[in-house]
């Protein structure tokens, strides 16, 4: 039913497509690196929230159109905060086939990314694009590779 004096074809579609940037981070590199990735979805229109994964709310996410996950390196494996979550959503079919970018830190072992990639595709996330891996904190070329990261994931979900 189309209330009178209503033209349909005089709406405007915005189509706010929404991305949770959920990340680990205890000394702040992994931070900063979300913070980037969130701004480069943010600049493609995306609604994007920076959630800590200790605050990973799986409804939340599931219902979110797209999700960036990053983690320091931990032992060469990710935080223990980040791997909970690959435990809980793993079954869950609302993230099979999400679009995802995946994003590291590390104090010089590098190993964290593959990590990650591998987690995320044994729970059937979509990578929109290879991840961005830092050593430390994000410094010159990382900004651009983070900010071009979440742009990539806005647009895939857009
Ligand atoms: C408990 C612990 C274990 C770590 N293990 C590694 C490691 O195996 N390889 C590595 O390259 N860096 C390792 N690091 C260094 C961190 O990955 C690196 O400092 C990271 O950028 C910290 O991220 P954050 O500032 O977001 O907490 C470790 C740090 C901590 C606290």
């Amino acid at each position: 039913m189309v209330a009178a004096g209503h033209d349909p074809s005089e709406e405007t579609h915005t189509i706010m497509a929404k991305i949770l940037v959920i990340y680990h981070s205890d000394t702040g590199n992994t931070e900063k690196l979300a913070k980037l990735v969130a701004e480069g979805a943010e600049s493609a229109g995306a609604t994007v929230e920076l959630v800590k994964a200790g605050d990973f709310d799986i409804d939340a996410a599931g219902a979110a159109d797209g999700i960036a996950l990053g983690s320091p390196d931990y032992f060469s494996y990710v935080a223990g905060e980040v791997k909970i979550i690959f435990d809980r959503i793993v079954y869950d079919k609302r993230f099979h086939g999400k679009p995802y970018a995946g994003f590291g830190t590390h104090g010089g072992g590098a190993k964290v990314l593959e990590v990650l990639e591998h987690l995320a595709h044994s729970c059937k996330l979509e990578a929109v694009a290879p991840g961005v891996l830092v050593k430390n904190a994000p410094e010159g070329e990382d900004i651009d590779k983070a900010k071009a990261l979440g742009k990539a994931l806005a647009e895939a979900v857009g």
